[in-house]
C-alpha cells in the first residue's frame, strides 16, 4: 500500500517508518525540517517537507501522492506546551483530514491518548466517556483530543490509537528525558494516581498492525495500570535514582486504561507487557 506518515520524524514515527518499509509498503514521511529528511530516507521511505498548518500545501501534497492510508502521528510536545499540542490536534488534524478527504484517502490511523477519560476508580475502557467537563487547564488537552478524534472519523475507515504514557528511547522516560531528570533531582513524588504506560516500540508496532485492524478506537497500553506509589520506585531504581517521596492522593481522572479490547478483538501482543520489567530493559 501507499502510506503517508505525518509525524515521520517524531518519537513513534521514527520507529514506525522502517517497520512499514520492511512490510513492503511504499512510504512517504512528512517533516518540516530539511535536516530530518536524510533520517527519513535512510529507512527506505521518501521524505516530503511540509507544515500541517499550511492547508493548501497539505491538499497539494496529498492530491499528488494519493496515498491509500494516512498515519497521523503529529504532536507538538518538544516545547512542552499543551496549548501548542492542542492546536496541532485541532487545526493540524482539520487540515490533514480535509486534504485526505480531497485525495480520497480510504483509511486513517491516528495517535490519541488514554488519559483523557472522565474520573473513575477503575481502568477506563474505550466505552468510558471522555472528560469533556474537565476544568482548565486539563480542558485544553481534552478539547484537542475530542477535535482530533471527531475529525479523523470523517475518513471512511479509521483506527484511533489511544496511547498510554510512552517510555523507552527518546521519550521523556529515557535516561536523558525530562521525567528521568526530574526523578534524578527528586522533583517528583509518588502518588496514588494511576497511569498506564506503553513502550514506544509497542506503540509504533500497533500503528503498523492497525493497517489490518477493524475500524475503531483502541487503548494502546500495557497490561498493568499502576499507582505512582507502585511504578515510580521501580522506575527510580532502574534509573539509579533515590527512592521518591510518597504523597497520598492523586487526580480523580488518573485511573489508567484497559487493553482488553485491542487484545481480544485484534489479537495484539506486546513486546513489553508491563513497565515492571520494561523500565529496566529500556534503560539498559
Ligand atoms: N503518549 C505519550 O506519552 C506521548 C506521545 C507522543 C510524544 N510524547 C513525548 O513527547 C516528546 C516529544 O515528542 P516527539 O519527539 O515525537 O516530538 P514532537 O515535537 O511532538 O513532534 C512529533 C512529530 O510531529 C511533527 N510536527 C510537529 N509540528 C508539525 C507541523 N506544524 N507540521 C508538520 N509536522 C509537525 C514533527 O515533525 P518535524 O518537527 O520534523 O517537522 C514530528 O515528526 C517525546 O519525548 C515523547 O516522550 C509522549
Amino acid at each position: 500500500m501507499k502510506i503517508f506518515v505525518a509525524g515521520a520524524s517524531g518519537v513513534i514515527g521514527r520507529l514506525l517508518l522502517p517497520q512499514l518499509v520492511q512490510a513492503g509498503h511504499e512510504v512517504v514521511g512528512m517533516t518540516r525540517k530539511e535536516e530530518q529528511k536524510e533520517a527519513i530516507e535512510q529507512t527506505g521511505a521518501k521524505a516530503v517537507l511540509a507544515d500541517v498548518f499550511n492547508r493548501e500545501q497539505m491538499v497539494d501534497i496529498l492530491m499528488e501522492i494519493k496515498p491509500d492510508v494516512v498515519i497521523h502521528q503529529l504532536t507538538s510536545l518538544s516545547q512542552g506546551s499543551s496549548a501548542e499540542n492542542a492546536r496541532i490536534r485541532i487545526e493540524g488534524t482539520r487540515n490533514l483530514v480535509d486534504a485526505a478527504k480531497q485525495a480520497k484517502v480510504q483509511k486513517m490511523i491516528a495517535q490519541s491518548i488514554s488519559w483523557a477519560y472522565e474520573p473513575g476508580t477503575t481502568p477506563a475502557t474505550e466505552e468510558t466517556a471522555l472528560d469533556i467537563y474537565a476544568p482548565m487547564p486539563r480542558n485544553t488537552t481534552i478539547n484537542g483530543v475530542v477535535a482530533l478524534e471527531e475529525a479523523v472519523k470523517e475518513i471512511p475507515a479509521q483506527v484511533i490509537l489511544r496511547y498510554g504514557t510512552l517510555y523507552g528511547p527518546a521519550t521523556w522516560y529515557a535516561k536523558n528525558g525530562d521525567t528521568a531528570q526530574k526523578i534524578m533531582n527528586q522533583e517528583m513524588n509518588a502518588t496514588d494516581g494511576v497511569s498506564s504506560f506503553v513502550h514506544v516500540e509497542d506503540a509504533a508496532n500497533a500503528a503498523l498492525l492497525a493497517l489490518d485492524w477493524p475500524i475503531g478506537t483502541y487503548n494502546i497500553v500495557d497490561d498493568e495500570p499502576a499507582k505512582g506509589v507502585d511504578w515510580l520506585p521501580v522506575y527510580a531504581r532502574a534509573l539509579g535514582a533515590s527512592a521518591p517521596d510518597i504523597q497520598s492522593g492523586g487526580s480523580p481522572w488518573e485511573r489508567g486504561a484497559s487493553n482488553d479490547k485491542v487484545k481480544n478483538e485484534c489479537g495484539w501482543v506486546l513486546e513489553y507487557p508491563t513497565w515492571r520489567t520494561g523500565f529496566a530493559k529500556s534503560l539498559r
